[in-house]
C-alpha cells in the first residue's frame, strides 16, 4: 500500500503513521522528520531548511524532491510506504506523480485526516516527542507518566523549535494555501479518502484502518 497522509499541521499525521509502522511495518516517510534529522545533523541542506522552518514557510521544491527520490529508491518502499507531510503543493504532488511512474509505480490512495483549525494550537503548543524513539506526547491530551521522560524508553522529551503560537499561525496560512488545494488534486485523480481526525488516537486509529481496507 503505498499512501499519501494529507492533514493541517496537529492533525495527528506523524500519530497515526506512527501506530500504522507498527501494525503494519510499512515505512513512513516524513519531509518533516527527514528534515529535522538534516538540522540536527548541521549539514548544509539542514542549515538551509532551518531557516525556513522557523519561520513556519515551505522548504524549496527542489530540496525536498531529492530528498523524497532518494528514499523511495531504498529497499523497504518496494512493497508500500506512507507519504507523510509530502507532497504539500501542487508542483510538489505533480512531481511525486512523475518519480513513481519513473519507478513504476502508483499510489493506492491519499487520506486527508480532518481536525477543525481551532482544535490544533492545543495539539501543537502541547506536543513533546522523545529525542530517542521519537514517541509522541501531547501535555494537555496524552502526557507522559513522569515529566519530560518517554514512558517506552526513558528518553528526555524535547518542544519543537516551530512549535511556537506565531509560528503556528503562519503554517496553518501556509497550509491552507499551498496544501490545501491537493485534497482537490487527488479527488480529482479518484484516489481520495478521508476520516475524522477528532476523538481518541485508536477511535481514529480504527477508521484510518477501515478506510484503507487494512484489516
Ligand atoms: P512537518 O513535520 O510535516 O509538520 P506539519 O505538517 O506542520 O505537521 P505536524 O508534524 O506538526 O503535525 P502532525 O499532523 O504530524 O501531528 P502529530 O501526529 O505530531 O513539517 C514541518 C516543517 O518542515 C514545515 O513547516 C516546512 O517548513 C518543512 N517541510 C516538511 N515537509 C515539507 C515539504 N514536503 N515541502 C516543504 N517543506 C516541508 O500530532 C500533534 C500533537 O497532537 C501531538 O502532541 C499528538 O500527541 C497530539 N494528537 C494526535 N492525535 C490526537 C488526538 N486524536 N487527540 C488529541 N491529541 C492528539
Ligand atoms: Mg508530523
Amino acid at each position: 500500500m503505498k499512501i499519501v497522509l494529507l492533514g493541517a499541521p496537529g492533525a495527528g499525521k506523524g500519530t497515526q503513521a506512527k501506530k500504522l509502522i507498527e501494525k503494519y511495518g510499512m515505512p513512513q516517510i516524513s519531509t518533516g522528520d527527514l528534515l529535522r534529522a538534516a538540522v540536527s545533523a548541521g549539514t548544509s541542506l539542514g542549515k538551509e531548511a532551518k531557516s525556513y522552518m522557523d519561520k513556519g514557510e515551505l522548504v524549496p521544491d527542489s530540496v525536498v524532491l531529492g530528498m523524497v527520490g532518494e528514499r523511495l529508491k531504498q529497499d523497504d518502499c518496494k512493497k508500500g510506504y506512507i507519504l507523510d507531510g509530502f507532497p504539500r503543493n501542487t508542483a510538489q504532488a505533480e512531481a511525486l506523480d512523475k518519480m513513481l511512474a519513473s519507478l513504476d509505480m502508483s499510489l493506492s490512495g491519499a487520506l486527508s485526516v480532518d481536525v477543525p483549525f481551532e482544535d490544533l494550537m492545543k495539539r501543537l503548543t502541547g506536543r513533546r516527542t522523545c529525542k530517542s524513539c521519537g514517541q509522541m506526547y501531547n501535555i494537555y491530551f496524552g502526557p507522559p507518566k513522569k515529566e519530560g521522560a518517554c514512558d517506552k524508553c526513558s528518553g528526555d522529551l524535547f518542544q519543537r523549535d516551530d512549535d511556537k503560537e506565531a509560528t503556528i499561525k503562519k503554517r496553518l496560512e501556509v497550509y491552507t494555501a499551498q496544501t490545501e488545494p491537493l485534497i482537490g488534486y487527488y479527488k480529482n485523480k479518484g484516489i481520495l479518502k478521508s476520516v475524522s481526525g477528532t476523538g481518541s488516537i485508536d477511535e481514529i486509529f480504527n477508521k484510518v484502518c477501515e478506510t484503507l481496507g487494512l484489516q
